[in-house]
């Protein structure tokens, strides 16, 4: 146990990026919690357990709760297992995320909805760059993320945004930038990991119509194995020259036709094809990502 946590922190510093990426990248134990985060907000109901490696976040309702990485990051791979909140979760959102600050900031989130009881999950995925956000995909997913640990993982680099469910990729968000679709993509503010439990009862679950069932609280989702190999930093130019696998990592003709069934099977809301919220046609990276 000694020398995990001290690795991850090396990581996390960014010194020698790539070099311990490799010894990073098969180690599924990752980090310490107690050195990689810092828990912000709920009072008391985030803890850290287990020496470090497991925290949970819980919601009453008074509050949820919820932890930011200590380092931010420009560009990496971000792994995160989570069990999420069991039962009825219905009104709840559980959440793993990185952001930049500020008003046109940049955003990259994966966000669990909750449902009632033995009714499915809903996986959220939204990319903001410059502050606009509005790009939903959602999934139902194929397993049932209450009972075991799932891995989530963001590849983040110049060219691709990558989601990815237990190594399948579900969603691959291209830098069209330099494109004629002239989309903006997070290329130069660094990003922290957060994650959070808290209440959207007015439209999580079913539109609304199913509220928080505050009997059943609180409600508990568990988080563990944050690996956070990334470049800490913000001198873009700096970060490329270091580089670490993630920095050129795209889907290969596999990874694409895995995205592709993913897609088929499992997507059920896409931005790019919703005709009532943009009635003038899907914005430009809609038309360009085919
Ligand atoms: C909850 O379950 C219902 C019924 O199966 C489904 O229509 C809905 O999409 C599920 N997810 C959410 C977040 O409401």
């Amino acid at each position: 146990m000694a020398s995990g946590p001290k690795l991850m922190r090396t990581v996390a510093l960014g010194v020698l990026c790539s070099a311990v990426l490799l010894l990073a990248g098969g180690a599924s134990a990752a980090g310490n919690f107690y050195q990689d985060v810092d828990i912000t907000w709920g009072d008391g109901r985030g803890k850290i357990l287990d020496g470090g490696q497991l925290l949970t976040l819980s919601m009453d309702r008074s509050s949820g709760s919820g932890f930011q990485s200590k380092n931010q990051y420009l560009y990496g791979r971000f792994d995160m297992q989570l069990k999420l909140v069991p039962g009825d979760s219905a009104g709840t959102v559980t959440t793993f995320y990185l952001s930049s600050q500020g008003s046109q900031h940049d955003e990259i989130d994966f966000e669990f909805l909750g449902n009632a009881s033995g009714e499915p999950y809903t996986v959220h995925t939204n990319v903001y760059s410059q502050g606009k956000g509005g790009r939903e995909q959602q999934f139902r997913m194929w397993f049932d993320p209450t009972k075991d640990f799932h891995t989530y993982s963001v590849v983040w680099n110049p060219s691709h945004i990558v989601f990815y469910v237990d190594g399948t990729p579900i969603r691959d968000f291209r830098n069209l930038a330099a494109s004629a679709a002239g989309v903006p993509f997070p290329t130069s503010q660094p990003m922290r990991v957060y994650a959070s439990v808290w209440d959207a009862e007015e439209w999580a679950t079913q539109g609304g119509r199913v509220r928080t069932d505050w009997s059943k609280a609180p409600f508990v989702a568990s988080y563990r194995g944050l690996a956070a190999a990334g470049c800490a930093g913000s001198d873009a130019a700096a970060c490329a020259r270091a580089g670490g696998a993630w920095m050129f990592q795209e889907l290969d003709a596999a990874g694409q036709e895995e995205l592709r069934r993913a897609r088929a099977s499992y997507m059920i809301y896409d931005y790019c094809t919703d005709k009532y919220r943009f009635r003038q046609g899907p914005p430009p990276e809609c038309a360009a990502a085919k």
